[in-house]
């Protein structure tokens, strides 16, 4: 049985309902964040509770929780599963009113949080990715729960035996559907500059941290298509995923055509990192 928080109370997950005129059901009016537990510990806690809240004042929203708040409901969520290694959703809607887009009317925000098992795919053999124009909005800096685009753009991924949309705006890379995207030009990593166009992801920084630290020369810089056409490497980056190497794009091979050699050290610090927190 799944335990899940919903508005201050923990309940199973059968009996956790929402009124219909939730403007996270009306307008996709709210914010969310996906954060991992490794070993029962919430990884980059700081980091994602900074990026909700981040999110929250750019929608005219504020935390409604502390941060301690949020550990304590993490902790009660991660002891009701067995599994060591999990995966936290949490959203937070601007709740429920008349159906008007009048932001005013909202009081009560709807706070939401489950934890998963986390469904460790082995994706270190590669996957491939096509490329698509970036049809999200202008404001991608902010993990709105309003995902068609993301949606859609995985979905044209799949229709190509693909597993990530990389996208483009006025011929640079943005991101990926839902991760972030890095390449790799010989001994250097790129990756394109946190803008409105790019969610900061929190596993992009922590990539940059640790090959930075392990001095290995990153570059935050706006990455043209015909770099990513010809990069030796091209990975991409989430929570979940954590770093996959992209061995095909649009129907042709990436480089040699199999995970390469830096992504296999960026990975194994990534693994370091992991197992040393
Ligand atoms: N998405 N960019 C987009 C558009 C994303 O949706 C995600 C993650 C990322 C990577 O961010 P992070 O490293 O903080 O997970 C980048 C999550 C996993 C999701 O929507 O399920």
């Amino acid at each position: 049985m799944t335990t899940v928080y919903l508005n201050g109370e923990f309940k199973p997950l059968a009996e956790a309902s929402i009124n219909v005129l939730d403007r996270g059901f009306t307008f996709g009016d709210g914010v969310y964040e996906v954060i991992p537990v490794f070993n029962r510990k919430v990884f980059r806690f700081d980091e994602h509770i900074q990026r909700l809240e981040n999110s929250l004042n750019a929608i005219y929203m504020v935390d409604p929780l502390t941060k301690d708040n949020w550990h304590a409901i993490f902790n009660q969520l991660i002891d009701t599963l067995e599994e060591a290694d999990q995966s936290i959703y949490l959203q937070i809607t601007r709740g429920v009113t008349e159906r008007d887009h009048d932001i005013s009317l909202a009081e009560n925000p709807t706070i939401f949080a489950m934890s998963r098992p986390l469904v460790k795919r082995d994706l270190s053999a590669g996957i491939k990715a096509i490329t698509h124009e970036d049809i999200r909005w202008q404001n991608c800096d902010i993990k709105a729960i309003t995902l068609l685009p993301s949606v859609l753009l995985r979905h044209k991924a799949k229709e190509q035996s693909a597993k990530e949309t990389i996208l483009l705006r006025d011929g640079y890379i943005t991101e990926g559907a839902a991760s972030n995207v890095f390449i790799v030009e010989g001994d250097k990593v790129y990756t394109p500059p946190k803008d409105k166009h790019v969610l900061p992801g929190i596993t992009r920084d922590l990539v940059l941290e640790i090959l930075s630290k392990n001095n290995i020369n990153t570059t935050e810089a706006a990455v043209k298509l015909e770099q990513l056409l010809r990069a030796d490497e091209i990975w991409v980056t989430s929570s979940t995923w954590e770093i996959v190497p992209v061995i095909g794009l649009d129907n042709k091979p990436v480089g040699k055509g199999c995970a390469g050699p830096m992504w296999k050290k960026a990975n194994r610090f990534y693994q370091e990192y992991k197992k040393a927190i």
